[in-house]
C-alpha cells in the first residue's frame, strides 16, 4: 500500500513535470496524460477481463468533483474497493451506469475491455491498443 501511495506522489510529480516541458511542445505527449485506467484488482481472478476506464471520456463530460467527490473516487488507480454488488447498489460506476445517466451494468463487456493479465495501471496510449473487442451489443 505504502509502496504504491508513493507511486502515486512520484507520478503525479512527474506528470506536472511533462505538463510544463513536452506539453507545451507536443500534444500527444500531453494527452497521455490523461491516460485510460485499467482496473484489475478483481477481474483477473474472477474469469473477468480486466476494466478499462477512459478516464479522460469522463473528465470532459463531468467535473472531478462529481466523481472524486461526491462519488468518492480515490485519485490512485486501483484504489478503489469496487465490485459488482456495490456498482449495482448504485456505488462508484454505477452511480451512472445504471440505464439512466449512462448505459447500464448488463453491458459487461464495454468495461471488463482489457487484455486479460494486464495489470492495475494507468495506461499513456489509447483505449484501442488495450481493448479487445466487445463483440456485443450495447443494452440500454
Ligand atoms: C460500468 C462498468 C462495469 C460494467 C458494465 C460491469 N462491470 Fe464488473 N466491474 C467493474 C469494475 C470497475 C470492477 C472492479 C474491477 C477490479 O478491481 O478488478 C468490476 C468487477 C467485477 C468482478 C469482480 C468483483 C466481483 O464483484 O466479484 C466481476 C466478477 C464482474 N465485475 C463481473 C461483471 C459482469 C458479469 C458484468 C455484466 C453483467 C459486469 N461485471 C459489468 C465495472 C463494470
Ligand atoms: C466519471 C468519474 C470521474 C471523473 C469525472 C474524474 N475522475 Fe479521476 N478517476 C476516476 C476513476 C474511476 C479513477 C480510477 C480509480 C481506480 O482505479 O479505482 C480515477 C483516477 C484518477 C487519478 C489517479 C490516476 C491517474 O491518472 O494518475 C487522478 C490523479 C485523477 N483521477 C484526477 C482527476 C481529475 C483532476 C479530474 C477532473 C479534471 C478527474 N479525475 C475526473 C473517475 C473520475
Ligand atoms: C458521473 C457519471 C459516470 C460515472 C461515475 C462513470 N461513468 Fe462511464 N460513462 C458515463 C457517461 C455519461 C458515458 C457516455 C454514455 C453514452 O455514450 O451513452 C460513459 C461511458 C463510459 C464508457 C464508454 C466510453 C466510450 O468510449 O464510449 C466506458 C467504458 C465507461 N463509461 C466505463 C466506466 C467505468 C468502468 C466506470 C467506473 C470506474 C464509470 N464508467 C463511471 C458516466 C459515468
Amino acid at each position: 500500500m505504502r509502496q504504491k501511495k508513493h507511486y502515486g506522489a512520484t507520478r503525479i510529480l512527474i506528470t506536472a513535470l511533462l505538463v510544463l516541458t513536452l506539453g507545451l511542445i507536443s500534444l500527444p505527449e500531453l494527452q497521455a496524460e490523461y491516460g485510460d485506467v485499467v482496473i484489475n484488482n478483481y477481474s483477473d481472478e474472477s474469469g473477468m477481463r480486466p476494466v478499462v476506464f477512459p478516464h479522460w471520456f469522463h473528465r470532459i463530460r463531468f467535473r472531478c468533483k462529481v466523481c472524486h467527490a461526491d462519488l468518492g473516487f480515490k485519485f490512485e488507480a486501483g484504489g478503489n474497493d469496487i465490485d459488482m454488488l456495490k456498482i449495482i447498489d448504485g456505488e462508484y460506476c454505477g452511480a451512472c451506469h445504471n440505464g439512466d445517466v449512462a448505459w447500464s451494468v448488463e453491458n459487461c463487456d464495454l468495461c471488463h475491455s482489457g487484455k486479460t493479465g494486464t495489470a492495475t495501471q494507468v495506461h499513456e496510449s489509447t483505449l484501442q491498443k488495450l481493448t479487445t473487442p466487445a463483440g456485443i451489443n450495447r443494452v440500454k
